[in-house]
């Protein structure tokens, strides 16, 4: 933790296609994490000192670049900014590029909007854009209760899919409040004892999950298996059995954003923020991460 340290630092400049972003809050993924430790993008920011992490932010457009169509000042934003890349998200001010950022619904908090970005557009990439959900498709959500985990469940139901999520006995809850038809308490039953014929299964834990979710596919079904480090030979081992297996990275996107914007302003996707942090409070939020156990998101406010 003593390479996460706070300093001060001038107002970062804007180019022609950039916004300046006060931000209000900003969210805090597994990757931050990752990466605060020499993995997820430490190798590509490796030169820059400081390196700032994070890319989720949600904020209030204080300046514009002279080529910026979309927004104008005052505009309150959301988004996922230079992901992959420098997000510079831990921060009072950032620049951020117009086509990464989509405007915040007013019924949704800074808060809840901040949460709204890489983990849902995580969710809205594979759902929608890479594997195209249908009507009917049996779903299976690993880590339903997590960031990723419980914006695919909503989606996913909102596609059309029966959903069944993964998750502890204490989010049986929550999970279904989701939207899930099934939850499996992943620590009291070996899934793929309990459930079989599925279309499609989002994988955000990979290793062995991996094989055993392979055991539940229909045979030319999909699994996406998102953690990095953690999917190797996904693609080979489906194929051995007739099915589909991905790898899949998130990238920024504000065409995206703006549909997960719509999907929140109409309370078709909600964001649950178990916890919210102080600036300072910097280094505990990034150890409630490492428990694993973090129940959908949590943010900063600055
Ligand atoms: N490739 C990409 O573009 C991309 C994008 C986003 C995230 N990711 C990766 O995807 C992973 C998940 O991210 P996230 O933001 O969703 O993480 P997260 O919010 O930290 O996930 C926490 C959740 O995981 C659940 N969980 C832990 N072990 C589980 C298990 N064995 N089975 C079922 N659920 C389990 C916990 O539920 P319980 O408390 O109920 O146990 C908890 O709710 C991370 O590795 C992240 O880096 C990759």
């Amino acid at each position: 933790m003593e390479n996460l340290v706070g300093t001060e630092i001038p107002v970062p400049d804007i180019s022609d296609n950039e916004v300046l972003v006060r931000v209000k809050a900003f969210s805090i993924n597994p990757v931050d994490i990752k990466t605060r430790l020499g993995r997820g993008q430490a190798s590509r920011l490796k030169e820059y000192n400081p390196m700032i992490p994070g890319w989720d932010i949600s904020g209030i457009i204080s300046k514009t670049g002279k080529s910026v169509a979309t927004f104008k000042n005052g505009d309150e934003v959301f988004g996922m900014v230079n992901f992959p890349g420098h997000g510079k998200a831990y921060a009072d001010f950032v620049a951020a590029h117009e086509s990464h950022l989509a405007l915040k619904p007013a019924n949704v908090s800074h808060e809840e909007a901040a949460a709204a970005s890489l983990a849902a557009l995580t969710a809205w990439q594979i759902l929608k854009e890479k594997f195209s959900i249908k009507p009917g498709d049996k779903v299976l959500i690993h880590a339903a209760a997590g960031g990723v985990g419980h914006y695919a469940v909503q989606m996913s139901k909102y596609l059309g899919a029966y959903v069944i999520g993964t998750a502890s006995a204490l989010n049986k809850e929550f999970v279904i409040s989701l939207g899930a038809s099934e939850h499996i308490d992943y620590e009291a039953q070996r899934f793929e004892d309990v459930v079989k014929d599925i279309d499609f299964v989002l994988d955000s834990i990979g290793g062995d999950y991996i094989d055993r979710s392979l055991k539940v596919l229909k045979p030319g079904g999909t699994i996406i298996c998102i953690p990095s480090g953690a999917n190797e030979f996904v693609k080979e081992k489906a194929a051995a059995k007739g099915m589909r297996g991905e790898t899949f990275r998130v990238l920024s996107d504000g065409r995206n954003m703006k549909e997960i914007s719509d999907l929140l302003r109409d309370g078709i996707v909600k964001s649950y923020v178990s916890k919210t942090f102080a600036f300072e409070e910097i280094q505990s939020a990034h150890r409630h991460i490492e428990t694993g156990k973090t129940k959908g998101k949590i943010v900063v406010v600055t």
